[in-house]
């Protein structure tokens, strides 16, 4: 494919409307985001701070879909009319959150196992919501057959996207993408497909990419935040980045600067950071010894003196 769409899987906690800015301020390459799940809520409950996230004036300036979590179809219709009051076309319905709680309550891809309730929630929130909907989903909560058994619930409705993760809820991140359950899901699916998992680096891409010729549409999580540069990368097709560390450094300032901004307290400023730092810092020569200095400060002076000297003698090697 010589022209994938790239976009910005939903991560909660950590791709926030800050990461996200400054992300698209320091790197390209990405086509589009999807921000984290925001629950619904029923219409009285609704307000500017549950949208906080996605409101216009926080955006990065790239197409952003929302997604919202939840198994009302009143409060997602409720939820979806609000979005499109803030100009937004898409909305995104997270079938995959695979955390047992959320599960529990048949929420995320509590649903998986449950065609016949997707199939209510989607009859009335497709005739009802101004936006286009799509779905994300997982192969199943235990059994990763229960994806093959929604398609065809899915292939009734006039989804924009099905996005796939392929592993099913009880495996989390655990193991590798299934890419012959993928291959199964894609056959059958009739609406457009984006492939998500495990795309960490230019060589797992273009495996995906050669297996599914007719397949555009990718979506990158942990990669992308360990590697930000992955999206150059995959659309030039050349693995080495010139100016990594100075460029991954004024990322990580600018997204400091923004969390200094709004976070009260060194301990909670620092737990945003050290999550940051989860990501890349597997990809910087001294990563190792930074992550656990850092994992250790309780002061963000101390902080930030560890990060500028461990970036001044770091090499990039991703
Ligand atoms: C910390 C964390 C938070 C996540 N939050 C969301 C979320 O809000 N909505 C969602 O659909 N998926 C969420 N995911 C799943 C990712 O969007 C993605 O499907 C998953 O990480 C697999 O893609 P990857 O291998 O490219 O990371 C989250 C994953 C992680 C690790």
């Amino acid at each position: 494919m010589s022209n994938p769409i790239l976009i910005l899987a939903p991560m909660r906690g950590i791709t926030t409307m800050y990461y996200r800015k400054a992300f698209v301020r320091h790197f390209t390459g990405l086509d589009a985001e999807m921000a984290p799940f925001i629950p619904t809520v029923s219409a009285e409950k609704i307000n500017p701070k549950l949208l906080k996230d996605v409101l216009p004036e926080n955006n990065s300036g790239l197409p952003l879909i929302p997604q919202l979590i939840g198994n009302n179809a009143d409060d997602f219709v409720n939820m979806a009319r609000a979005l499109h009051d803030l100009g937004y076309e898409e909305v995104n319905w997270n079938l995959g959150c695979p955390h047992k709680p959320v599960r529990k309550k048949q929420r995320g891809s509590g649903l998986l196992p449950h065609p016949d309730r997707v199939d209510a929630l989607l009859e009335t929130m497709c005739a009802q919501s101004p936006c286009k909907i799509s779905v994300k989903v997982r192969l199943g909560v235990s059994d990763p057959t229960e994806l093959m058994r929604l398609i065809p619930v899915l292939n009734r409705y006039p989804l924009s996207e099905v996005i796939v993760h392929p592993r099913t809820a009880e495996q989390m991140y655990d193991g590798k993408a299934d890419l012959g359950a993928f291959a199964m899901a894609f056959q059958e699916i009739k609406h457009p497909v984006c492939y998500n998992g495990d795309i960490n680096d230019l060589a797992f891409f273009q495996t995906v990419d050669k297996c599914f010729s007719t397949l555009n549409r990718f979506m990158l999580g942990r990669g992308l935040l360990a590697n930000p540069f992955l999206c150059e990368v995959i659309k030039s097709g050349n693995p080495k980045t010139e100016k990594a560390i100075a460029r991954l450094r004024a990322f990580h300032d600018e997204v400091l600067a923004s969390y200094e901004a709004v976070i009260d307290g060194d301990v909670p400023l620092l737990g945003k950071m050290k999550e940051f730092w989860s990501y890349p810092s597997g990809n910087l020569s001294n990563g190792n010894k930074l992550f656990k200095k850092i994992k250790k400060t309780q002061r963000i002076s101390t902080y930030k003196n560890i990060v500028g000297e461990h970036l001044d003698a770091a090499e990039w090697i991703a």
